[in-house]
C-alpha cells in the first residue's frame, strides 16, 4: 500500500463551505470506495476563526503544511464582516508565498457548448491554459501610504519581478505545452508602459522560448490578449504571465467556460530542472482552489456552483499521481452539464448538495 496522503481543508468563508463541502465528498469517495491512500485534515480558518479570537494562518499550521501535507483544497476567503481582508490574506499568500508555489495552473476549458457564450463559437474553441506567476509582482505587499486621510496623500504598491520568478514561471509554461503536445504559448505583458519591469518579461520570454524551437512563441499586450480572448479564443493553447495580469485574465477566461462556477486552479511549484543557475527541486506540496470568491449574495442559500471545485479535486488527484481520475472527473461533469444535473448558473435547477449527490452517485457506479 502506498504511503497515506494527507490533505488539508480550508473552507473559508462565503460559499466556500457549500462547495468544499461536496469536493470533500468526492475526496472520500475515493478514499472509502475506491480505497485511495488519503487522510483529511479539516482546518478551521477563515473569517468566523479570525472574528472569534483573531487568528489567521498560524506558524504551527503553516509548519505541518510545509512538512506532512501532500495538497491543500482551499474554498474561499472574503468576508463582509473582514473589509480589510487580513485573515485572506495571510491565509492565500501565507500558502502561495510561503510554499513558493510559484506556478498558478488555469485551465480555460469549455466542457459543453451551451457554456460558450461567444456566438458562434463552440466549447472545442476554449481549450487553454494560463500559467499565472504566483509569488511576485504587485501582490507582495511592498508599498505604504503617507500623509493617509489628507488632500495630500501618497498610496504605493511596488510592482516586484525578479528574473528568477519571471524566469521559472516562463519555463514552466513551455514545459507543460511540451509535455503535452501544445504548439503554442503566448505571454502577455504591459512592456510598452511598465517598460522597467516587463521589459524584463519580454526579453526573458523570447530566451526562453529558443529552447522550444517546435513551438510558436507569441508576444502579446495583455489588452490585445483580452480582446483576443473574446474574439477567438482557439488560437491559444498556454497563456504565461504576470500576477495580476493572469488574476485579471482567468476570469475573463472563467466567462468563456460557463461562469465562475466551472473555473478550476492549482497552485504549485513545479520541478523546473534548471534555472537562472538555480535548481528547484519542487515541493510536493500543492494548493488547489476554484478561481471563483465566496460570492456573498449566493452564500447559505444552496446556489453555488460546486463543479469547480470538483474539477479543482480532478486536479489535486492528477498532481497526487492519479492523471486518470483528473479525466474521470472531468468527463463526469460534462456529463452534469450534458444532463443538466447541475446548478442554475449553468442551465440546470439542483441545488449545490444536489449536486454533490448525483456526482457521487455516478461515480460510485463507475468502478470499472
Ligand atoms: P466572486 O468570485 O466571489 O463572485 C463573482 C460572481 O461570480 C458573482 O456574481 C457570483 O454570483 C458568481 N460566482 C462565483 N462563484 C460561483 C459559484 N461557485 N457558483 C455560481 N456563481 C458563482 O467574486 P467577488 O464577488 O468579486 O468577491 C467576493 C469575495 O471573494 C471578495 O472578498 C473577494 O476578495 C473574495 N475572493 C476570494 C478568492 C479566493 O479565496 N481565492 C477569489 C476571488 C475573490
Ligand atoms: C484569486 C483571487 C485572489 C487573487 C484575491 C482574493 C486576493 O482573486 O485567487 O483569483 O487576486 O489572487
Ligand atoms: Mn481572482
Amino acid at each position: 500500500m502506498a504511503s497515506k496522503k494527507l490533505i488539508a481543508l480550508i473552507a473559508g468563508d462565503g460559499i466556500g463551505p457549500e462547495v468544499v463541502a461536496q469536493a470533500t465528498r468526492v475526496l472520500e469517495h475515493y478514499r472509502d470506495v475506491r480505497g485511495f491512500p488519503l487522510d483529511l485534515w479539516a482546518l478551521d480558518l477563515g473569517a468566523e476563526r479570525y472574528l472569534r479570537d483573531g487568528t489567521t494562518y498560524p506558524p504551527e499550521v503553516h509548519e505541518r503544511i510545509a512538512h506532512e501535507v501532500s495538497a491543500v483544497l482551499l474554498g474561499a476567503l472574503g468576508d463582509p464582516r473582514v473589509p480589510g481582508m487580513q485573515h485572506a490574506r495571510d491565509i492565500l499568500f501565507g500558502l502561495r508565498f510561503n510554499l513558493d508555489l510559484y506556478a498558478n495552473i488555469r485551465p480555460i476549458r469549455a466542457l459543453g457548448d451551451d457554456l460558450v457564450p461567444l456566438k458562434g463559437r463552440r466549447a472545442s474553441d476554449v481549450d487553454l491554459v494560463v500559467f499565472r506567476e504566483n509569488t511576485e509582482g504587485i501582490y507582495v505587499g511592498m508599498g505604504g501610504q503617507f500623509k493617509r486621510g489628507t488632500r495630500d496623500e501618497v498610496a504605493i504598491n511596488e510592482d516586484v519581478n525578479t528574473r528568477k520568478g519571471v524566469e521559472r514561471l516562463i519555463v514552466a509554461g513551455f514545459e507543460y505545452a511540451r509535455a503535452r503536445g501544445k504548439r503554442r504559448v503566448a505571454m502577455a505583458d504591459k512592456s510598452n508602459a511598465m517598460r522597467h519591469a516587463h521589459e524584463l518579461w519580454y526579453r526573458v520570454f523570447h530566451e526562453v522560448a529558443e529552447g522550444y524551437p517546435g513551438i510558436e512563441a507569441r508576444h502579446l499586450y495583455v489588452d490585445a490578449l483580452c480582446l483576443l480572448l473574446v474574439q477567438d479564443p482557439s488560437q491559444f493553447d498556454v497563456i504565461v504571465t504576470c500576477n495580476l495580469f493572469g488574476d485579471i485574465v482567468t476570469d475573463l477566461g472563467a466567462a468563456l467556460q460557463g461562469g465562475l462556477g466551472m473555473a478550476a486552479s492549482a497552485n504549485v511549484h513545479p520541478p523546473v530542472a534548471r534555472c537562472c543557475g538555480a535548481e528547484h527541486a519542487g515541493t510536493p506540496v500543492g494548493m488547489f482552489e476554484p478561481v471563483h470568491g465566496s460570492a456573498p449574495p449566493l452564500a447559505g442559500k444552496d446556489l453555488a456552483n460546486p463543479l469547480a471545485s470538483v474539477l479543482t479535486v480532478g486536479m489535486m488527484l492528477s498532481h497526487l499521481g492519479w492523471p486518470d481520475e483528473e479525466a474521470r472527473l472531468e468527463k463526469l461533469v460534462a456529463r452534469a452539464i450534458a444532463e443538466k444535473k447541475c446548478t442554475r448558473d449553468v442551465g440546470g435547477s439542483l441545488g449545490t448538495r444536489q449536486v454533490g449527490d448525483w456526482i457521487v452517485g455516478e461515480l460510485a457506479h463507475d468502478l470499472g
